[in-house]
């Protein structure tokens, strides 16, 4: 159990809206997560799919401390090298041509939002086109425009009203999405290839590649949030990469920085102009520090560690799916979740009291170690997980 003080403070002082497992870890070592006793953890969550170098990885450290050092803060006022050359890395490596970046998954999605009626309303005239749909048990974020954008009632609970023109079709619904875009002004489709928060659930392969064909046709631009998904989760820097198509906005997050918060809205051709100068912003978005973070995370996701990603996925499926309590193993790369006869919340927890950290997702155990885990740590979790599975 964690030290009592903390937890005391945490109910008197912290705003209640978290459920925290009982655990507080106080130092983390490459795949290894370490509590207040000193007890060891194999971290198979990344902190939900942040920590895509695990902790303390030695060019992440290197780059986070000279920045820090170095200039930690001036706005975006000013030209600063960190995010420039960052913004050119992730340009390069996405197909995308320019980078706006915010904080965090929500904001990044903001900023999609915001571009994708600007574009419409400098093509087709103010609020004609001011729809954007978006997927039944999608997850877009806590902010109200994203919370609108989330295909998920729950939670849309207390929180209303809403800003206006997000619509809902169901994944996988080719003729649902079409009466849509047909009987609606819709300028986007924002989806997610894998919904994460929605229980690890790719999408059909066959129904992005109709959707962004669809979408080409119509000209209707296809976001696709990597919030989750991006940064090499998938077993590609981001998940579209296995498709042969482009997307016209890109968002992304969560392991962009491997630990600082940081996000960013990547922008295709056709929306490369649409924001001007004043038309959006962002105090911290694009700091120095987080920039370099990110650029030290985004060298290290080369195309040998991409493969080796999508071989530890592979093994895990495959080590999982032998079990008669497991229905299913689904998801992609080292983004996977798991359905079994074992509640996930309970499970989770009696991992947990074995050492090995690990999420839900729905009614699934879900799994998201960093990217980096050893063979040897990965075998063992996953060992520990496959006796707690059967019993
Ligand atoms: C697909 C997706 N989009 C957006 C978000 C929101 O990101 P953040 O919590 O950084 O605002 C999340 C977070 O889980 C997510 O999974």
């Amino acid at each position: 159990m964690p030290d009592s003080t903390i937890t005391t403070l945490d109910a008197q002082y912290i705003a209640p809206t978290y459920a925290r497992f009982p655990v507080t870890f106080v130092r983390g070592q490459d795949a290894f997560l370490f509590d207040d006793a000193g007890r060891r953890y194999i971290d198979m969550g990344s902190g939900i799919a942040v920590s895509v170098l695990g902790y303390a990885n030695p060019a992440w450290e290197e780059a986070v401390c000279t920045q820090a050092h170095t200039l930690s803060h001036v706005s975006n006022l000013y030209f600063t090298q960190p995010q420039t050359l960052l913004a050119q890395h992730l340009c390069e490596r996405s197909g995308m041509k320019r980078a706006f970046f915010g904080n965090s998954g929500a904001e990044a999605n903001e900023c999609a939002i915001k571009t994708a009626r600007k574009y419409s309303a400098d093509l087709h005239g103010e609020n004609t086109r001011p729809v954007i749909v978006t997927l039944e048990n999608s997850f877009h974020g806590r902010t109200l425009a994203t919370l609108a954008a989330t295909g998920q009632e729950t939670f849309h609970h207390h929180f209303g009203p809403f800003p206006k023109g997000f619509a809902y079709v169901p994944p996988n619904d080719l003729f649902a999405l079409t009466a849509m875009l047909e009987s609606q002004p819709v300028c986007a489709v924002m989806l997610e290839t894998v919904q994460g928060e929605g229980g690890v659930e790719p999408l059909d392969p066959a129904y992005l590649n109709a959707v962004r064909a669809m979408t080409l046709e119509k000209d209707i631009l296809l976001i696709i949030d990597e919030v989750q998904t991006g940064n090499g989760r998938t077993g590609k820097l981001f998940s579209y990469q296995h498709f042969d198509w482009l997307p016209d906005i890109v968002t992304t997050a969560k392991g962009l920085a491997g630990g600082l918060p940081m996000g960013v809205c990547l922008l295709g051709e056709k929306v490369m102009n649409t924001l001007s100068a004043g038309s959006h912003g962002s105090t911290f978005g694009g700091n120095p520090i987080c920039a370099a973070a990110a650029l030290a995370v985004q060298q290290q996701l080369t195309d040998d560690l991409l493969a080796e990603v999508q071989k530890k996925g592979a093994y895990i499926t495959e080590e999982l799916t032998a079990l008669p309590q497991v229905q299913n193993v689904s998801g992609m790369g080292l983004m996977l979740g798991v359905a079994c006869t074992r509640d996930p919340k309970e499970l989770v927890l009696a991992l947990l009291a074995r050492g090995v950290v690990c999420l839900t997702a729905k009614h699934k155990l879900r799994l998201l170690p960093p990217l980096t885990i050893g063979w040897e740590e990965l075998a063992q979790a996953v060992t520990i997980i496959k006796e707690e599975i059967a019993k």
